[in-house]
């Protein structure tokens, strides 16, 4: 383990990061301000939503590490089965010494990409991006304990502005597990993968982890367990913001409300008033009337079909170079490089 942290940054954007606790950088002027006014922004807006970035305080990343463990939540354990599976062969198709994972979390499913990259490389770096200061935390421990090998650095940063300050000059593998695009709209995943492919390098690899359209009676259920763990986290999202924008939400009149959407392939959770009440925002003099039954978008979780996935990607130059599933084909691993013809871009 390097006291340094390696040169995951370029050097360009380096001083605009700082140090915030070891191995762990920030962006420079970034803070409380910022993700008060987004929490403001979608609020005030019709109908009313959250940005999903902002379920994840301490306590949301805890809720989150325990839905991974519930009976009913598949998409985590389905998709450790895979990634342990075929680790090695994924390693192989993508022959670099630097893994970047976007919403690392505890980085648990990770364990069995950095144990076939050093086992490969004998070396490398490992670089974890996600707004939870506890998950990077949790994350660091783990590498440093079972990884010393490979260099480690947290970035406490949202998706974009890590992935405009990451270095090019590295190839690297990008991992995005667990479905995390699952929360993106149609258009955020538009802005999600034009930003990223401008700013891959020439010989970098992308992991999706993605889960897939299937049955709802088997979606539902993992996004409304019998323990109301899921509740527990989604409603924990006006809790966040009640504290970062001092906003005055009444937990007591909230309730949680989820149902999958066929027509949109994707899971929606809501909080929903269970009575007209005013919520008041003082500091920024303003309020506005929840009225009773009307919810508030705190999260959408996308399902997707990988094949059609693969073929947007590809319009994105992104080359499909393998698709692995689990035996019940709930949950898919697409592994991709930039396609040769973003080279030729590139070099114009
Ligand atoms: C972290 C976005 C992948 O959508 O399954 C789980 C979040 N929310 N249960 C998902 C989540 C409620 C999760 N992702």
């Amino acid at each position: 383990m390097s006291s340094e942290p390696a040169p995951i940054l370029s050097a360009r954007d380096r001083p605009d990061w700082s140090v915030t606790a070891p191995a762990i950088l920030t962006p420079r002027g970034r803070g409380a301000d910022d993700t008060a006014a987004s929490m403001v922004r979608t609020l005030f807006d019709r109908p009313r939503w959250l940005e999903p970035c902002h379920l994840y305080d301490e306590r949301g990343s805890l809720l989150f590490e325990e839905i991974c463990e519930l009976p009913e939540y598949y998409p985590t354990r389905t998709e450790a089965a895979i990634l342990e599976r075929e680790a090695g062969a994924l390693m192989g198709l993508a022959p670099v010494e630097c893994i970047v994972e976007l919403g690392a979390g505890f980085s648990k499913k990770t364990i069995h990409l950095l144990k076939a990259l050093s086992r490969a490389r004998g070396r490398g770096t490992f670089a974890a991006v996600d707004v939870s200061a506890t998950a990077l935390m949790a994350s660091r421990s783990m590498a440093e304990e079972l990884f010393p090998e490979l260099a480690f650095t947290g970035l406490e940063a949202r998706f974009e502005d890590a992935i405009t300050s990451i270095t090019r000059d590295i190839p690297k593998l990008v991992v995005f597990l667990g479905s995390t695009i699952g929360n993106f709209t149609p258009t955020d995943m538009l802005h999600f993968f034009t930003h990223l492919c401008e700013h891959m390098g020439p010989d970098d690899y992308l992991l999706l982890g993605v889960d897939r359209i299937k049955d709802p009676k088997i979606i539902e259920p993992a996004y409304d367990d019998a323990r109301g763990v899921t509740a527990a986290f989604v409603l924990n999202a006006f809790t966040n913001v009640t504290r970062a924008t001092g906003a005055g939400f009444r937990p007591e009149l909230i309730a949680y409300r989820s149902g999958y959407s066929p027509e949109r392939t994707r899971v929606e959770m809501v909080g929903i008033a269970t009575e007209t009440h005013r919520v008041d925002f003082p500091r920024h003099s303003a309020s506005f009337v929840w009225e009773k039954g009307e919810g508030i978008l705190v999260e959408t979780s996308r399902k997707f079909d990988p094949d059609d996935l693969q073929v947007q990607l590809r319009s994105f130059g992104l080359e499909s170079l393998g698709h692995w599933t689990d035996p019940n084909r709930w949950f898919s691993l697409l592994l991709f490089r930039r396609s040769k013809d973003s080279h030729a871009l590139e070099s114009k």
